[in-house]
């Protein structure tokens, strides 16, 4: 039986709360930058192997999960670790098939994890953390990745210092340190880690004009 208990340790970085948004983030996503999001996720889950165990951090309503269903009806073991309550709350209301998910609502600086998996998706999810939080995260999930597994990375970048790019990060940032108290005023410098531990790009691709990226890092 695994123990997903709390760990003693405390979590690096202010608890963000994404209760506020949960009811109509997809809605304003869907809104702000149509299927790009979307299309993001699917370019990450299509690398995704059969009977494969999966972490997802930051999943948030569970659209993510439909969309590797539609890939893998059953075989896969997922662990979806999710801050907000209520984004957990309809992430439990998506259709998983026969998959086995692991429901688990807490920072993922705070869950326990005592399996390694073959493969972690954080879509979306550095883009919340402030200055430390990015490395500890990294540090804590780095090892529970099987050697050889992929890391499922998306997230916003400023595509050669473009002026519109700037500007939606800081009205995103204002909007969603209001609303949701995230750290993050910036993007954090997410590469400079998986370059550190040897990660190579197995594929990638851009959207939106370039304002979202997909990675797929595999593990050396
Ligand atoms: C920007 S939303 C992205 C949601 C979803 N991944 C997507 O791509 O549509 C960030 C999500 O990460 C969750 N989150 C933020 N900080 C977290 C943390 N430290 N641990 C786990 N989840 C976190 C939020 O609750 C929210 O659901």
């Amino acid at each position: 039986m695994l123990n997903y208990a709390k760990s003693s340790k405390l979590p690096l970085g202010r608890a963000a709360s994404y209760d506020n948004v949960a009811p109509f983030y997809d809605s304003l996503s869907r809104l702000v930058y149509g299927d790009a999001i979307v299309k993001a996720h699917r370019f990450l889950v299509k690398a995704i192997s059969a009977n494969s165990k999966v972490l997802i951090a930051g999943g948030g309503s569970g659209r993510i999960l439909e969309e590797i269903t539609q890939i893998h009806s059953s075989g896969l073991c997922i662990t979806y670790v999710e801050a907000s309550g209520k984004m957990i709350e309809l992430s439990k209301r998506k259709s998983t098939g026969n998959n086995k998910v692991v429901f688990i609502n807490q920072p993922i600086q705070e869950a326990s994890l005592l399996e390694e998996f073959d493969v972690i998706i954080t879509p979306f999810l550095f883009d919340n953390f402030g200055e430390n939080t990015p490395g500890f995260v990294f540090e804590k999930l780095h090892p529970v990745l099987k050697p050889r597994g992929l890391w499922l990375f998306a997230d916003f970048q400023v595509y050669r210092n473009n002026w519109w790019q700037k500007g939606m990060l800081k009205i995103m940032y204002l909007f969603f340190r209001i609303v949701c108290n995230i750290e993050a005023t910036q993007l954090p410098d997410t590469n400079t880690p998986f370059v550190k531990h040897g990660y190579k790009i197995y594929s990638r691709q851009e959207f939106f004009k370039k304002f979202i990226y997909s990675v797929v890092y595999i593990k050396s």
